[in-house]
């Protein structure tokens, strides 16, 4: 019945995606019918890849699956919750340092929308020190980061950075 289904929000800004981030969605999938990957679109914020290619890159590692959409949101998330006809806002876990970062959006999320619930997943132990910051960091000196991302992501920091060079 699909009004039933239980349908989580997965926020960020996904640049890039990395396994971490994978691990999340996997897990949520055992507990959620479907995830909605949603990337903050923050013309603020400087990201490396463009809203466009974060989605590429995210629809091309989950492709095939069914149980997934990929979106773009912008202003309150807790109002795009809502407006996905969810209740639920999904986030990972890695070390002790994101808790209080996470404590903090929950709580004010919470203050904005009582309705709107936060689930935290913890990622696989393997991903634990990695974040997109991280990797691009890493990358960006010419680190190899394979195996923390997926293979055309990885290529893709590799094209990136060599044309940054370039230029
Ligand atoms: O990938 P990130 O940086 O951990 O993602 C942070 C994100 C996008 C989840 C957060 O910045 C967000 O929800 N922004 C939308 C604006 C908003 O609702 N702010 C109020 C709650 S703190």
């Amino acid at each position: 019945m699909e009004s039933c289904r239980k349908t989580a929000i997965y926020p960020g800004f996904f640049d890039p995606i990395t396994n971490g981030h994978l691990s999340i969605v996997s897990r949520g999938l055992d507990l959620f019918d479907r995830l909605i990957i949603a990337i903050l679109n923050n013309p603020k914020k400087e990201p490396l890849f463009s809203i466009d290619e974060r989605m590429g890159m995210i629809q091309e590692a989950l492709k095939g699956n069914p149980n997934i959409e990929v979106d773009t949101f912008d202003g309150l998330l807790v109002d795009y919750v809502l407006h996905k006809k969810s209740n639920i806002i999904l986030r990972g876990l890695r070390a002790l340092s994101d808790f209080e970062y996470e404590f903090q959006m929950a709580l004010m999320n919470r203050k904005l929308n009582r309705d709107v619930q936060s689930v935290f997943l913890m990622t696989d132990y393997k991903w634990f020190y990695i974040s997109s910051t991280i990797i691009k960091e890493a990358a960006s000196f010419g680190g190899d980061v394979s195996g923390l991302v997926p293979k055309f992501v990885n290529n893709k920091l590799k094209e990136k950075f060599s044309n940054r060079k370039k230029a």
